[in-house]
């Protein structure tokens, strides 16, 4: 038995573990468990990404290591997309660096830029992978409440003088995994003062920037000044239901790109070019595909918010990000660990993504309406309800 490093020591345990041996013995046991668990889209890439995929494995220079920051025609499509999309200027050559997934990319922005002790500013509720990046490469996080009277935007103004200071990196995250909150134009202005004044790196992630009910999220990188202090990871894991081919991409100012390249060079050896050139169709023909999937999710939403509201439960429809953030009161474990128990549904504490995230649990609207009118019903029956 080896000991492993204190680096790994030092990270917080994994607070879902006791849920997740649960689940797995009830389903052991024979039991029809539905899990709003996972934040993993259930249905399948658009045919015609699959079906670029298949011809890409055909081309054998696909099968080679890839290049540098991504095939330039990936960059190029990435640079398209934002002209279109977001009405912004990205150079395809020094602004874009493909990531295998933006978590990878998140994971490794801080090696670049954090020395030992520095401090990044971190959201809580929030993606783990912030934190946890920082801690890996030794640096302190400041968390930052998302609290929901401030529309789980954090207050700039509330961060002590001493950590701005010393904060090297602000994290931000809208449409909002687990809270679905979005962000306003006036918050991310503040943001980008906030940084500039401060000299901190703004890292903005947009993965859930496609996935949208009614309004089309602000994109961070079209506001002024985005591009002097920040970089934003985006990914094709969502909008397209490819969270399996392992593709993002991140993109803004020019060294930040060019420090997170310099890391990943050393470290891994790019996206399968196959996968890239399937990002290529997924950017350029994919839009239609997406527009689906909002429907869908959006037909989801609906459905569980009036079931819950039915049940009792105060639910908020959320505008994007496919989750459903929902208060509880009092303990999530326990009621998470409830529902499980005794109505076989599963769903996520809040507590697991930070402090602020008590009395909140998180519903993913991965599964089918079927499915949803089930968990429904076994709700309402176990609030007494029918
Ligand atoms: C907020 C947020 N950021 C980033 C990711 C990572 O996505 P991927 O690595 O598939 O691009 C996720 C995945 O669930 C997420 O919820």
């Amino acid at each position: 038995m080896f000991e492993v490093s204190e680096r790994l020591k030092n990270l917080p345990p994994y607070l879902f573990a006791e849920i997740d041996r649960k689940k797995k013995k009830l389903i052991s046991e024979g039991h029809d468990i539905i899990d709003f668990g996972i934040g993993d889209p259930d249905l399948p890439t658009p045919e015609n990404i699959v079906e670029a995929m298949k011809k890409g494995v055909g081309n054998a220079s696909y099968h080679r290591y890839p290049i540098g920051k991504g095939m330039a025609d990936f960059r190029k499509a990435i640079s398209e997309y934002y002209r279109e999309n977001c009405q912004v200027e990205i150079d395809p050559d020094s602004e874009v660096c493909v990531l295998i997934g933006s978590k990878e990319g998140i994971a490794h922005f801080p090696w670049a830029f954090l020395n030992r002790g520095d401090i990044t500013l971190v959201p809580e509720p929030c993606y783990p992978v912030y934190h946890i990046g920082t801690r890996l490469s030794e640096g302190t996080p400041f968390f930052m409440p998302l609290k929901s009277e401030k529309g789980f935007l954090p207050d700039l103004g509330s961060i002590p003088s001493g950590a701005a200071e010393k904060a090297r990196i602000m994290y931000l995250n809208y449409p909002n995994n687990p809270t679905a909150a979005f962000a306003t134009r006036d918050f991310l202005m503040e943001a980008i003062s906030f940084c500039k004044k401060h000299g901190i790196i703004l890292a903005y992630d947009a993965a859930y920037s496609e996935i949208y009910f009614e309004e089309k999220p602000v994109s961070f990188l079209s506001l002024p000044g985005a591009k002097d202090v920040g970089i934003e990871f985006n990914s094709l894991s969502k909008p397209f239901n490819m969270t399996g081919w392992r593709a993002g991409w991140a993109c803004g100012n020019a060294s930040l790109v060019a420090g997170l390249a310099k890391i990943k060079e050393n470290i891994d050896s790019g996206t399968f070019e196959a996968v890239q050139f399937s990002g290529v169709e997924a950017l350029r023909n994919g839009r239609k595909s997406t527009e689906e999937m909002r429907k869908i999710y959006r037909s989801r939403r609906d459905l569980l918010v009036e079931g819950l509201r039915k049940a009792g439960f105060d639910a908020q429809a959320p505008g994007g990000a496919f989750y459903l953030w929902l208060k509880v009161g009092g303990s999530s474990i326990d009621f998470a660990d409830d529902l499980l128990g005794r109505g076989k549904i599963v769903v996520t504490p809040g507590v697991g993504f930070g402090p602020s995230g008590e009395g909140f649990i998180r519903f993913s609207l991965t599964i089918g309406e079927e499915r949803i009118k089930e968990a429904i019903g076994r709700i309402n029956k176990l609030r007494g309800k029918n």
